[in-house]
């Protein structure tokens, strides 16, 4: 046993020391932490557990739900219902926020989560997490729907968990990004990696790239200069990086920098990207800007979003700040028509796309 440890509750108690709003918000991070040592205990059982196959039923969104969706979204509701913390709470897996009769009426926050993200990854034993936000409740009443829609820069707590070889929880309360890997034999989550910090460069990008014909000029035009490599604008070699897991994906990015891309695309041209703003965007944009990363729709910082609903989608640019600054600026080339190769052919297109 190493001396000196520090597990993520003796972490809380220091960072999070003095009001009670602040010592509430340290028991919610401790309840978080409860409910990833449930389900990272699923996960790690794989087919002898018996949860990885497909359900009958489907989500908000039209997936269909694995077993594991509907366990580790169980695991969060019933510890939020029983925490006494938490006054209501909104899913990836639920189709309305659910307000929560908190035992002593005073339930502080509202959590937000993807209880399990990447769930196609989960029959081919691949990294899944859960993504979890943390929004103040209103006082003295019990929530509405509207209450959930505040914009991202108003979370007070963020965050993910990475079931991988480790189990990981990365965290922030606003004073940085830190994680913590699970001592599996213990039980307990200890401080491995304090003050993360994206690198502002980086020569790795992830995307999706089978949906390169449907992404917009901006996006095609970083796309294939990175492919261009070191005889090109770049002026170095790029490497491509696709799980299909954010979680993983972000993790990688906040070890060893890079930037990731789930943009807005034309293949549906209802949906304004893949992601979603309230349970995936913005608690993994918290996440990076707190390691010195950015958080961007190509148009606007993520977190500057205003929500109009609690399952809505937004194009997704994360990472590496000199990065994610450059491919705001090719999105600016782009509407302002500066840029020729990428603006004459499309620019009747481009009043399709609003923000
Ligand atoms: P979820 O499993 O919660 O629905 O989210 C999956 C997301 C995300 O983890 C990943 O980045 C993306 O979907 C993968 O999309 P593609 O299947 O289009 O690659
Ligand atoms: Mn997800
Ligand atoms: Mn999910």
């Amino acid at each position: 046993m190493h001396q000196g440890r520090t597990t993520l509750s003796k972490f809380l108690i220091q960072q999070l020391q003095g009001s009670p709003e602040q010592n509430d918000l340290a028991a919610l991070m401790v309840d978080i932490a409860a409910c990833v040592k449930a389900i990272s205990a699923m996960t790690s059982k794989g087919m002898l557990g018996d949860v990885l196959d497909s359900l009958d039923s489907t989500n908000v969104h039209g997936e269909t739900q694995k077993k594991l969706d509907v366990l580790s979204n169980a695991v969060f509701i019933n510890t939020f219902s029983m925490g006494g913390l938490v006054a209501g709470l909104a899913s990836e897996e639920v189709d309305i926020p659910r307000y929560i009769d908190a035992r002593d009426g005073k339930g502080r926050f509202l959590a937000i989560f993807d209880p399990l993200d990447g769930s196609s990854n989960i029959d081919v034993n691949v990294s899944v997490g859960s993504i979890f936000s943390v929004l103040r409740a209103p006082e003295g009443r019990t929530p509405k729907p509207e209450d959930y829609l505040r914009p991202g820069s108003e979370q007070l707590a963020a965050g993910y968990a990475l079931y991988g070889p480790a189990t990981m929880l990365v965290i922030t309360v606003g004073k940085g990004t830190h994680g913590f890997t699970l001592d599996r034999e213990v039980g307990n989550f200890i401080l491995t990696h304090p003050n993360i910090e994206v690198p502002a460069d980086t020569s790795e990008f992830a995307i999706n790239a089978s949906n390169e014909r449907f992404w917009e000029p901006p996006i095609q035009r970083y796309v294939a200069e990175c492919k261009a490599g070191k005889n090109d604008v770049r002026g170095r070699d790029f490497t491509m990086r696709w799980i299909a897991s954010m979680v993983a994906e972000v993790h990688r990015i906040l070890m060893r920098g890079g930037v990731f891309m789930y943009p807005r695309d034309m293949k549906d041209p209802g949906k304004p990207g893949r992601l979603r703003l309230m349970y995936e965007a913005n608690p993994m944009t918290m996440v990076i800007e707190q390691a010195g990363g950015l958080g961007s729709t190509g148009r606007a910082r993520i977190l500057d979003v205003i929500p109009e609903d609690i399952h809505q989608r937004v194009p997704v640019i994360l990472g590496s700040s000199n990065e994610v600054e450059r491919i705001e600026r090719y999105h600016r080339d782009y509407d302002s028509g500066t840029d020729q190769r990428y603006t004459s052919p499309l620019f009747q297109e481009r009043s399709l796309f609003a923000n």
